[in-house]
């Protein structure tokens, strides 16, 4: 860190800023097969299930890598080679989940809906009851390329009255947003620890239902994302198949305990929408135009119409930001030229006022005469 003093702070959707005794938590070696490592594991299982509201009918798996390796360990895991999934696309995410179905030569199709749209729970009865090939459904719940939040819980109950199993990427909302697989009903929920859980990048994981996993015996072509293996492996052992990320589990153990200390679910959710709240109000005041409506804008990133003045660029934008102390991100719809801004991490009130008053400076030392 000594090497990079000006650390500037994340306004991304991750990995994100993080607590100082988050980072702290890494200053310990682990062996990976040693008890207190397995204590360790079983732990932060044990608490993450217990966010997601699962009891005895769930089990959290966890899988080295990043986000798109749990999806895919999860949708591997889950879908038979001879399923076939339906993907509900409104954004790049769901996109990526049909991508990785087509690697893995399994059955897939699409119902696609508008980046600015969220995703219509009766398109979906219609695309279900129109192709009864279909055994599996998988959506997102934040796509956060727009920063949009759908109607999961409506989503995850159509496909349960039609019968399907749900896959859900929580990637983006878990931990700041509630999802409660006792009531929701999801076979797999997938999240990763370097977003609302504010940990440290390396490590994904799985909210599975026992019932469906305990049918997922060899399904998975892969040997290392086989979801099923490892969890015959941790039932058994307590211990990982393959060397584990340790460092970044000890630092999501002490990440999880400062979302407990926070209030949990609800308390990370409250300040993630005041920060939002703050950043939209405050932009809109400056004369930027967000993306999306107010009404289905996720607490979590905001994505900014870039101004239409030829002034504008976003290196240079992001560049004076990034020298004011805020690493912003660039935009990901396909519809229009955007710019995002995070609303997750250690992020707090001051810091939303802060990049509000460096972006009223960028516009100035810009010469940004149009802004919407
Ligand atoms: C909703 C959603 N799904 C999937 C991903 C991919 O996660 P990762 O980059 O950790 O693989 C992201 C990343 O931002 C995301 O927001």
């Amino acid at each position: 860190m000594s090497n990079f003093p000006k650390q500037p702070l994340l306004l991304t959707p991750g990995p994100i800023t993080t607590s100082p005794a988050t980072k702290e938590a890494m200053l310990r070696d682990w062996g990976s097969r040693d008890r207190d490592f397995i204590a360790l594991t079983r732990h932060i299982r044990e608490q993450l299930l217990e966010l997601a509201g699962g009891g005895k009918a769930h089990v959290c798996m966890p899988v080295q890598g990043s986000g798109t390796f749990a999806m895919e360990a999860a949708l591997g895991t889950l879908l038979p080679r001879e399923g076939k999934l339906l993907v509900l696309v409104n954004g790049a995410y769901g996109a990526r989940i049909a991508e990785i179905a087509h690697h893995m030569g399994r059955g897939s199709t699409t119902a696609s809906f508008d980046e600015a749209v969220p995703l219509d729970p009766g398109a979906v009865a219609e695309a279900l009851d129109a192709d009864p090939a279909i055994t599996h459904v998988a959506a997102v719940h934040c796509e956060t390329g727009a920063g949009l939040l759908n109607p999961i819980e409506e989503i995850a109950n159509v496909v349960a009255e039609k019968g399907r199993y749900f896959l859900l990427d929580a990637i983006s909302t878990f931990g700041a947003l509630p999802l409660d697989v006792a009531r929701v009903p999801c076979d797999a929920v997938i999240a990763s620890a370097n977003k609302c859980l504010e940990g440290v990048p390396g490590v994904g994981f799985a909210i599975l239902k026992q019932e469906s996993l305990a049918k997922a015996e060899g399904n998975a072509t892969s040997l290392s994302l086989d979801l099923f293996d490892q969890w015959r492996a941790l039932e058994k052992t307590g211990q990982w198949r393959f060397t584990p990320p340790t460092h970044v589990l000890a630092a999501l153990d002490q990440a999880l305990k400062e979302h407990a200390d926070e209030g949990g679910v609800a308390g990370r959710g409250a300040r993630y929408q005041k920060n939002a709240h703050l950043l939209v109000e405050g932009m809109r005041t400056l004369g930027f135009k967000a993306f999306l409506p107010d009404s289905i804008q996720a607490p979590v990133i905001v994505a900014f119409h870039s101004p239409p003045d030829p002034k504008f660029s976003f290196p240079a934008f992001y560049d004076f930001l990034r020298d004011k102390g805020y690493a912003i991100y660039p935009g990901k719809v396909t519809a229009a030229d955007t710019f995002r801004i995070g609303c997750i991490g250690q992020v707090f009130e001051k810091d939303i006022r802060g990049v509000l008053a460096a972006t009223r400076e960028a516009v100035a030392a810009l010469g940004i005469a149009r802004l919407s």
